[in-house]
C-alpha cells in the first residue's frame, strides 16, 4: 500500500482501538490487547525497555545475530540473491546486523519494512539509509496481522521475511499459527522466514524482565491508560492502577495486568461508556508466551515451513529459527 493511503489507515486504527476497548472493558475479566501499547510514547518506552539490564530478550537475540547473521543470510539465500522484508519497523539495531550481512554477501540489498505506522517506517528508512547506503529501503504501510501483500520478485531473487524480537510471543497460540500461515501464503518456494522466540527460563529472570527496578515497564503498561484518555476522552487516573507482572507456568507465558487500587468509576466519553472497577480488579493487558525448545520449529512446520535447526545463545534463553518454503 502506498504511504499516501495513511489517513485511511489512521481511521482504521481509530475504529480498531474503539472496538477493542469497548469489547475488552465489557469482558469479564477485563482485558485490553497489547498492540494498544504502541502509540508514540509507548514505542519510546518500549525502546527504553530493550536497554534495561533486566530485559534480557533484546541483547540475547542481538548476541545471536552478532554471532550468526552471516550464516543466517547464507542459509536463507541458498546461493541466490536475497531481498529482506520485516514485519514491523522497530527492531533497528538487530535488523541492521542482518542487513549488513546481506550487504557483505551480495553488495546491496532491498529492505521492505512493513508497519501500520508511517512515522515508524519513515524513521526506519532515514536511519537505515543513513547507516547503510547499500540498503535500498522500500517501506510499506500494512497491517500484516490482517493480510500480507508482497510484490512479486524479479527472477533469481528470494525473499527473507524477518519476524524477530519475540513479537510472535504476544499472540495467542492459534493467532500465532494463523499469522505464520498468512506469511507462508504470501511467500514462494525458495523464500524463508526468520522467527525469533523467547524460551522458557527461571521464574525470577522472567519476573524481573517484566517488572524492572526503574519502573519503565510499569510506565509502559500504564501508558495504555494515558492513550485511552487522549484518544477516547477517558478519565483514567493511571496511578490508581498498579502494574502487575505474573508468570503463568501452566500457560507458559508472562502476563501483565493493571490492578485497580480501589473501587473506582471510569468514563470513556468517546464511547459513551462508564466502567466500574472493584478494589483489586485487573485489566489483563499482555501475554508474552515463552516457548519450549523445539516448539518454534513445530509451529513453523504447522504453518507450512520446513524449519532448520535454530540458532541460540549460551544459556539457551532465546532461539532464532529459519523456516523455508519448499
Ligand atoms: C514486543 N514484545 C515482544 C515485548 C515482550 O517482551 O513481550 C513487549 C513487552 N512487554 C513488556 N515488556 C516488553
Amino acid at each position: 500500500m502506498a504511504l499516501s493511503a495513511c489517513s485511511a489507515i489512521d481511521a482504521h486504527i481509530y475504529d480498531r482501538v474503539a472496538a477493542a476497548v469497548r469489547r475488552g472493558l465489557a469482558a469479564s475479566p477485563k482485558s485490553l490487547p497489547p498492540w494498544l501499547f504502541y502509540d508514540e510514547a509507548g514505542s519510546q518506552l518500549f525502546d527504553r525497555i530493550t536497554e534495561l539490564p533486566e530485559y534480557y530478550l533484546t541483547r540475547t537475540e542481538r548476541g545471536i545475530f552478532l554471532q550468526s547473521a552471516d550464516a543466517m543470510v547464507a542459509c536463507a539465500a541458498a546461493g541466490g540473491r536475497l531481498r529482506i522484508a520485516e514485519l514491523g519497523a522497530g527492531s533497528a539495531d538487530k535488523t541492521r546486523l542482518l542487513l549488513a550481512a546481506a550487504v557483505r554477501r551480495q553488495g546491496a540489498v532491498v529492505y521492505e519494512p512493513l508497519d501500520v505506522s508511517e512515522s515508524a517506517l519513515e524513521a526506519a528508512r532515514a536511519r537505515i539509509e543513513h547507516e547503510l547506503p547499500q540498503v535500498q529501503v522500500a517501506p510499506r504501510v500494512e497491517d500484516y496481522t490482517l493480510r500480507l501483500d508482497l510484490d512479486t520478485l524479479p527472477a533469481g531473487e528470494r525473499r527473507l521475511v524477518l519476524y524477530i524480537g519475540s513479537s510472535i510471543g504476544n499472540f495467542e497460540p492459534a493467532a500465532a499459527l494463523h499469522l505464520l500461515q498468512t506469511v507462508r501464503a504470501a511467500l514462494r518456494p525458495g523464500d524463508a522466514l526468520l522467527l525469533g522466540v523467547d524460551l522458557v527460563k527461571g521464574e525470577a529472570t522472567l519476573l524481573a524482565a517484566y517488572d524492572d527496578a526503574a519502573g519503565v515497564t510499569a510506565a509502559f503498561n500504564r501508558n495504555l491508560l494515558v492513550r485511552l484518555n487522549r484518544e477516547l476522552g477517558a478519565d483514567f487516573v493511571p496511578e490508581a492502577f498498579a502494574h502487575c507482572a505474573v508468570w503463568n507456568a501452566a500457560a507458559s507465558r508472562m502476563e501483565m495486568h493493571l490492578e485497580s487500587w480501589a473501587a473506582q468509576t471510569v468514563r470513556l466519553a468517546a464511547l459513551d461508556l462508564t466502567v466500574e472497577f472493584a478494589p483489586g480488579e485487573r485489566i489483563h493487558t499482555e501475554n508474552s508466551y515463552k516457548y519450549q525448545p523445539g516448539q518454534a520449529e513445530t509451529l513453523l512446520e504447522q504453518a507450512g515451513f520446513r524449519p532448520d535447526a535454530p540458532w541460540t545463545d549460551a544459556h539457551g534463553w532465546f532461539a532464532v529459527c529459519l523456516g523455508r518454503v519448499e
